[in-house]
């Protein structure tokens, strides 16, 4: 089966048209006018392509093509079109184009499949709008719960509920979003590698082993505002300070870590009053740490948070830090890592069986189900960035190994 080099590129570029920053990269953020428009052309593209639409009161969409025996656990593939602010228009996309177009050549080909095959658009892989990431995907896992729907809000302080039911979701079907074991038979999940390994290999294909798990940590710092001309240095308890102490200790327990994987960002800060004449009064700051060993990430975890009470009694500020999750990296499953290494062998693809340090729908979904991903290469490792490009060749060519891979578990 041959993917279509057009059909992939023409997705990506066509979904690219939803975007609140035109000239400045990608930004789709959840439930934003462009991404609700994005919503509907895959819905759309779903329907022109013979799929039957489902979705479910979070918003993952779901385009299922019947398998002859509709009763059996189906296999999923799919990603997300939400990004980040700025960012490039192949994260998530390029797994969700991929998906949709497997299914079109399983369809055109008049492939047999006893299973079902469903393409799926998670709900915000980003944190971007609601500061928690993988919101669909995570409460298809049972990990995000209707009650935790009023507490999770955005930058206008709207809840996660008042949006969807705004815009019509049936929050009281939300408990039959959580899938059980033995509800998916298997998903296997197209990505952009977002890192340089592939590109340094000169290898077209990686087979995910494992997933590293983010945790992430909001914290606030109190200090003194004061006056930065009249205030003398021994006496000022400046936020900023303390903060830029905790931001070197990111870098410094992750540089150090026993773990090759182990990352730690610090990525978004606001200062107040934000004023080149005043001492800060107060820091907000986040916190992204992620591993793909859990007793690792644990063990930084607790000596970060233990430097801040030193960091606290050391400037007198005081810190008060909130843990927004903590989630386990996920291991993929070895049968269909295996079958997809058959498919590469079988094609003679040159591929590598790597780690990702990016986190993915894909984590979530392996609560529930075995799992796989593969990534593509991404040029020069860019990623979170407007310059983010893979090949559309490279892109076709696995698309053709997803296919492969996906009528093989539904013949399983
Ligand atoms: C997902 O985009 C991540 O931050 O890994
Ligand atoms: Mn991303
Ligand atoms: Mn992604």
């Amino acid at each position: 089966m041959n993917a279509s080099l057009e059909n992939i590129k023409n997705g990506i570029n066509e979904l690219d048209q939803f975007n609140s920053t035109k000239g400045q990269g990608t930004t789709r953020i959840l439930f934003t006018d462009v991404e609700l428009e994005a919503r509907e052309y895959i819905k759309d593209k779903m329907k022109m392509n013979g799929l039957t639409v489902e979705e479910d009161a979070i918003g993952n969409i779901f385009g299922v093509l019947e398998g002859q025996d509709p009763k059996l656990p189906p296999i999923w593939s799919g990603s997300h079109i939400d990004t980040v602010k700025h960012a490039g228009k192949f994260d998530g996309m390029a797994g969700v184009i991929a998906a949709l177009e497997a299914q079109r050549m399983i369809k055109e080909a008049g492939m047999k499949h006893k299973r079902t095959i469903k393409s799926v658009v998670f709900t915000s892989e980003e944190p971007t709008r609601f500061g928690l990431c993988c919101l669909g995907s995570r409460a298809l896992a049972g990990e995000l719960q209707r009650k935790d729907l009023r507490e999770i809000c955005d930058e206008d302080e709207e809840s996660l509920e008042q949006v969807l039911e705004r815009l019509g979701y049936d929050l009281n079907a939300f408990h039959l979003i959580k899938k059980s074991n033995h509800d998916v038979y298997a998903s296997v999940e197209l990505h952009i590698e977002q890192g340089a390994v592939l590109e340094q290999l000169g290898k077209p294909i990686g087979i995910v082993d494992a997933i590293a798990g983010p945790s992430n940590i909001t914290v606030t710092i109190e200090g003194v505002q004061e006056h930065a001309g009249s205030t003398p240095m021994p006496i000022r308890v400046d936020a900023l300070t303390a903060a830029s102490e905790i931001v070197l200790k990111v870098e410094a327990l992750a540089k150090g870590s026993s773990s090759e994987h182990t990352v730690g960002t610090v990525g978004f800060m606001e200062v107040y009053p934000n004023a080149s004449n005043a001492i800060p009064g107060k820091v907000t700051f986040t916190i992204d740490l992620r591993d793909s060993d859990m007793a690792v990430k644990e063990e930084v975890l607790q000596e970060l948070l233990s430097s801040f009470k030193e960091i606290e009694s050391k400037r007198q500020v005081s810190i008060h830090y909130v843990v927004d999750n903590h989630d386990q990296p996920m291991h993929c499953d070895n049968h269909i890592n295996s079958m997809i290494e058959k498919i590469c062998l079988r094609k003679s693809i040159d591929y590598n069986r790597m780690i990702s340090g990016a986190y993915h729908d894909s984590i979530f979904v392996g609560k529930f189900a075995p799992i796989s991903m593969i990534f593509v290469p991404s040029q020069g490792g860019l990623s979170h960035n407007p310059n983010e490009w893979t090949d559309f060749e490279d892109i076709k060519l696995g698309t053709e190994i997803l296919a492969e891979s996906l009528l093989t578990l539904a013949n399983e």
